[in-house]
């Protein structure tokens, strides 16, 4: 059976990059966007949508991943075993004092929250299908330590107790959870040239790594550098 990867936020930097590990390691993608927009914004960043299946959903509110799990039992959308949830807010440099509560509120709900409601709609059928080779990988970034970017760093300090809860939570279960810390910029592959950043389709190696690895669980993976890319340093979270 070829298996399939949900990715929540799949039309990012980090999403295209959890897209392309998924297809290099001969799976299966169920894309969740927010827009046809965002769809072929996604295509073009592939090159392709083969191995992929779209569907609409409003990951920001706790219902728009759990539809999208609703229609997979329903037999109108892909099952999945793995699941990919990466949406992100702004990456901006706002002072403390200038950061705004609609600022604060629409960040934390894009950064932290989304990917929280991604957890708690599919962890459950997960559990349920039971498959031994389960995964749940989300992207979190060392801007919740160094904090030079304010409000992406607030997402991140929630994403880093979320994924030590997690990790526990599922130890023993059929999921590995595992959260992958990042320590320095990646982008689409068109953008990461004109910057100077490391580029998704590079990056897509560390989840192809993880997907690879049973043995990897309950664990952050620790991406320092490009070298990291290949070679996974991890440790357990707890
Ligand atoms: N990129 C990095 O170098 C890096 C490093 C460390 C950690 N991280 C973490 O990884 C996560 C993703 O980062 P990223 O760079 O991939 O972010 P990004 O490129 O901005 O992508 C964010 C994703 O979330 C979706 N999204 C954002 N706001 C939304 C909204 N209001 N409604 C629906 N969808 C929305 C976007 O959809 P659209 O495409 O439709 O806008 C996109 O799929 C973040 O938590 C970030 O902190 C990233």
């Amino acid at each position: 059976m070829v298996e399939t990867v949900l990715v929540v936020g799949a039309t990012g930097n980090i999403g295209v990059s959890a897209v392309k590990g998924a297809l290099n390691s001969g799976r299966k993608v169920l894309a969740v966007v927010r827009s046809q927009a965002s769809a072929d914004k996604l295509v073009k960043q592939i090159g392709s949508s083969e191995g992929i299946t779209f569907t609409e959903a409003s990951v920001l509110s706790d219902t728009g991943v759990k539809g999208v799990v609703d229609l997979v039992r329903a037999g109108k959308l892909p099952a999945f075993q793995h699941v990919y949830a990466c949406v992100g807010g702004e990456y901006s440099i706002t002072p403390l004092l200038q950061i705004t509560i609609p600022q604060l509120r629409s960040n934390l709900n894009a950064s932290f929250e989304a990917n929280f409601f991604a957890y708690q709609a599919t962890v459950g059928y997960l559990l349920e299908q039971n498959n031994p080779n389960s995964t749940w990988t989300m992207c979190t970034g060392s801007q919740g330590d160094v904090a030079t970017h304010p409000v992406p760093a607030f997402a991140q300090g929630a994403l880093f107790s979320f994924a030590t809860a997690a990790a526990r939570e599922n130890e023993s279960t059929n999921i590995r959870f595992n959260e992958v810390y990042l320590m320095f910029r990646v982008e689409v592959d068109a953008e990461a040239a004109a910057h100077g950043v490391s580029g998704a389709s590079e990056f897509a190696a560390v989840y192809e790594g993880i997907l690879a690895n049973p043995e990897i669980r309950s664990g952050r993976v620790k991406v320092e550098t490009p070298a990291d890319f290949k070679d996974l340093k991890w440790a357990k979270k707890f």
